[in-house]
């Protein structure tokens, strides 16, 4: 199981030293939501920040792209220093084009869902992906409640992922704190995101941990 500190909710003013605690915490992700005031009702920050984060940590850096169009940025991002770039479903009509073009530049190509997008719109890219991101949330902010509905997603992916003989790791993001990461585990979930119940906390530390220490059932 992986924890992916998201950064939507680190004091900015403070950046290197918050990714810095959540590194010496032993989280080996840091999950970097970038939005373009379209895809999603909210800005927030794009490659720029990735470079610069990148000079200081060598985490896996975890991009989630909540953009419209997001085949513009693969490049950008890439060079930037991106190691997992995830794209919406509902972004792009073109998917197969802009999970090769993530593949072809050498990085691991994700597929996102939103809330109310079902499973089965994946059946055709399953294979090509290296993670499929489950929203928890509708995507946007952080601190939102964690729809417990889209636990019987995470379940589905698991049980295709194991029938098919596929290896994508399911990671899931939104509303992750003590009372829903367990659940989300034992429906299958791999990685774990946390914005606020990780960085709104006065001790970040501890609630990796207390994260860490939640195994499956
Ligand atoms: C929401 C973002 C999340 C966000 C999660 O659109 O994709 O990564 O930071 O925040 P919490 O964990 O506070 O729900
Ligand atoms: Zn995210």
């Amino acid at each position: 199981m992986k924890i992916a500190p998201s950064i939507l909710s680190a004091d900015f003013t403070n950046l290197q030293a918050d990714v810095a605690k959540v590194q010496q915490a032993g989280a080996r992700y840091l999950h970097i939501d970038i939005m373009d005031g379209h895809f999603v009702d909210n800005l927030s920050f794009g490659p720029i920040v990735v470079s610069a984060l990148r000079e200081h940590f060598d985490l896996v850096f975890d991009c989630h792209l909540m953009v419209d169009e997001p085949e513009k940025y693969l490049v950008t991002l890439a060079n930037a220093g991106a190691d997992i770039i995830g794209v919406h479903i509902e972004a792009t009509a073109h998917i197969h084009r802009v999970l090769g073009k993530i593949k072809d530049l050498g990085k691991k190509a994700e597929v996102v869902i939103n809330p109310g997008t079902p499973v089965s719109v994946l059946s055709e890219v399953l294979p090509l992906v290296d993670q499929v991101l489950v929203m928890t949330v509708d995507p946007g902010f952080g601190g939102q409640k964690f729809l417990e509905s889209t636990l019987t997603k995470v379940s589905e992916l698991a049980k295709i992922r194991k029938e098919k003989g596929l290896n994508f790791d399911i990671e899931v993001d939104g509303g992750i704190n003590e009372q829903t990461a367990p659940k989300a585990l034992n429906a299958g979930a791999d990685v774990l995101v946390a914005g606020s119940y990780i960085f709104d906390a006065k001790d970040p530390k501890q609630r990796i941990q207390t994260l860490k220490s939640y195994e499956r059932d």
